[in-house]
């Protein structure tokens, strides 16, 4: 799929997806990413399953974006968690996801819980603000699907230690790699 820079085309596939995304048109993508629907079908190839947590896929990745498949079973969640001052777009593909938000204060080493949503199929959250943490849990009854975009790669991620009340830095793997550097 050729796109032209500045083009303005429909997302319909992950084929137009990726293109967009490989010639930088991020604001195209968020603007359509509220009726973006992919079907299921093309990202087969990315789904995986485990039962003691969720499983992150590669579906295309570079320098200047990470897109990821995230593959839940029921009840599996995130720990608190921040994008390393990368913006994060999630796009629920399948079932319903419950965020929780807290606002991380440096100074006073203080994680604040702040509100939480409730995030369907078809919908987008998106975090754009590095003070900003959150969990991502699967509410529904049974498997849920969620696409991830990040617009720089993250290798790893602050994570809040509920127990010790510390952060701590956690190194984020894929597992399974079927996306290719693009
Ligand atoms: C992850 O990438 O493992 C966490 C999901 C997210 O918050 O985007």
């Amino acid at each position: 799929m050729i796109l032209k820079k500045n083009a303005t085309m429909k997302i319909s596939t992950l084929e137009h997806l990726i293109s967009a995304l490989k010639l930088g048109q991020y604001d195209e993508v968020l603007t359509q990413s509220f009726d973006l629907v992919i079907p299921l079908e093309e990202l087969q190839p990315y789904i995986s399953w485990n039962p003691n947590r969720y499983t992150r896929n590669c579906i295309a990745r570079n320098e200047d974006f990470e897109l990821i498949l995230l593959c839940w079973e029921k009840g599996q969640k995130t720990a608190i968690h921040c994008h390393n001052d990368q913006e994060c777009w999630v796009k629920v593909i399948r079932g319903d996801f419950e965020e929780c938000l807290y606002e991380y204060d440096e100074a006073m080493n203080l994680m604040s819980y702040t509100k939480t949503d409730q995030v369907s199929q078809n919908q987008v959250t998106i975090i754009d603000d590095k003070d900003i943490y959150h969990t991502l849990e699967n509410i529904s009854q049974g498997r849920s699907i969620s696409l991830h975009l990040y617009m720089k790669p993250i290798l790893e991620c602050g994570v809040f230690n509920q127990k010790t009340n510390q952060l701590e830095t956690k190194t984020l793997a894929y597992d399974t790699l079927e996306g290719e550097e693009v």
